[in-house]
């Protein structure tokens, strides 16, 4: 599928609520089904790699069903050995969840994926929940998909995190719950924190004190407690319409709901320090996290530079940052993301070669990028590289670009954001 985006546009006006989170809703889909009894989650988001996550815990046992387009109840109970290997498509965080949840239970199960999926890093998660006791084969090294877990009793560890990752940290926490002893990480940076939020409003003992996590497991959380959740708006997903608002000319745009938890804004961070209007309002918890409006208009920016513990709280928002440094004035510098080559595409290669094709003046580093504003974009036919975020970052581009900018490879949109153009178009873009 291809989207073509006429430019430039001007004056977006108008409000928005972004779909559910999309770490918030892997989570909760997991932890409800881990719980004995029905869960009900509300502005769960509904999308290609949570209906990986959902398809993977049905072929466990958990029924659900829906009770509107994105209200969801799910019944939990002990999980049995699926049929056949479980897909989890092109969901990294599907895979890499799942292996610890099912690393300590008295089942099997393979896990597979799509080709991209195989080519991710695994041995992340394999390695430590091995020093738990874990039975996992895999290919390669014994640690790429097809993973094959054979479920056994496991023992709590004290483990420092090579690298700051939401996922392996969760994988961890979900086998700790059913292991011997407590067990401790460490994290070099902090990465969303909202499995320990989850867990501790589910009565879990845990405990976060500068950079280390420890958890106790007992059976007095086993299973987990049924919930009800009312799931906040996408950060990563409102920071599309929030790039769009600070870099279209006379753009008024507001995001209504949407999550705020501060391991997940550095792109307002980054925003705020570049001179970009943005406000932040009616700031509240919702199921233990902080949600808010935003909002947002066009104004003239300056460039920054991002390196360290920022990278990790804004790790999935560099496609659109790129897209937001090429209007700022001077040289804004992204140090330390090595990550993001690692993500759904090598994203540092796939955003230079794009936006160099839309005269982007944008230089390509090891460990991150260099961007030099303010320039003009011209539209161009580009491609997503089959990466969701990508793809919208580059909509993004092609709404300050001028001409048509041809997206091909648009349909990995729905990954996260099904939808998306529609919301533009309704905001005054013209997408077609
Ligand atoms: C996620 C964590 C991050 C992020 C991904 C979602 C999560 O990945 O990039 O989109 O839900 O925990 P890593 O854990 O690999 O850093």
């Amino acid at each position: 599928m291809e989207l073509i985006v006429s430019g430039p546009a001007r004056d977006l006006k108008g409000s928005l609520r972004p779909p559910g989170d999309k770490s918030i809703t892997h989570r909760a889909l997991l932890f409800a089904s881990l719980a004995h009894g029905p869960s009900r989650l509300r502005g769960f988001l509904r999308s290609g790699v949570t209906q990986a996550m959902l398809d993977c815990l049905t072929a466990l046992g958990v029924e659900a069903e829906a009770l509107g387009s994105d209200d969801l109840l799910v019944l939990g109970r002990d999980w049995r050995s699926p049929a056949a290997p479980l897909d989890c498509r092109n969901s990294g965080a599907t895979m890499r969840m799942l292996l610890g949840a099912l690393a300590g239970r008295p089942l099997e199960a393979t896990l597979q994926g799509s080709e991209r999926l195989h080519r991710r890093p695994m041995g992340r998660v394999v390695e430590p929940l091995r020093l738990m006791g874990a039975r996992i084969c895999g290919q390669g090294d014994g640690d790429q998909p097809p993973l094959q877990v054979r479920g056994t009793q496991l023992h709590g560890i004290t483990y420092r995190l090579p690298v700051a990752s939401a996922q392996v940290k969760t994988a961890l926490l979900l086998a700790g719950l059913h292991a011997e002893g407590s067990t401790t990480l460490w994290e070099p940076a902090q990465s969303r924190d909202h499995t320990e939020r989850m867990l501790q409003s589910l009565g879990v003992s845990l405990a976060q004190q500068n950079g280390r996590i420890t958890l106790n497991p007992g059976h007095e959380h086993e299973p987990l407690p049924p919930f009800t959740l009312t799931i906040p708006g996408d950060f990563s997903s409102a920071a599309f319409t929030l790039a769009a608002g600070a870099v279209v000319p006379g753009a008024r745009l507001e995001m209504l709901g949407v999550g705020v938890n501060p391991t997940r804004t550095g792109l307002l961070e980054a925003m705020e320090a570049m001179g970009a209007v943005v406000q932040v309002e009616g700031e509240h918890l919702e199921g233990g996290e902080p949600v808010a409006n935003l909002k947002v208009r066009s104004g003239e920016m300056r460039a920054v530079e991002i390196g360290g513990a920022q990278v990790v709280r804004m790790i999935d928002e560099f496609p659109v940052f790129a897209v937001i440094a090429t209007q700022a004035q001077g040289e804004s510098v992204v140090r330390d993301a090595q990550e993001l080559r690692l993500k759904e595409s090598d994203r540092i290669a796939a955003l230079v070669s794009e936006l160099r094709k839309m005269g982007a003046a944008i230089e390509e580093h090891p460990d991150g990028f260099v961007v030099s504003g303010p320039t003009e974009l011209q539209g161009a036919a580009v491609d997503s590289h089959g990466d969701h975020r990508l793809a919208m970052a580059l909509t993004v581009a092609g709404l300050i670009a001028r001409g048509e900018t041809l997206i091909g490879g648009a349909e990995c949109i729905t990954e996260s954001y099904p939808g998306f153009a529609e919301t533009l178009v309704s905001l005054g873009a013209s997408i077609r």
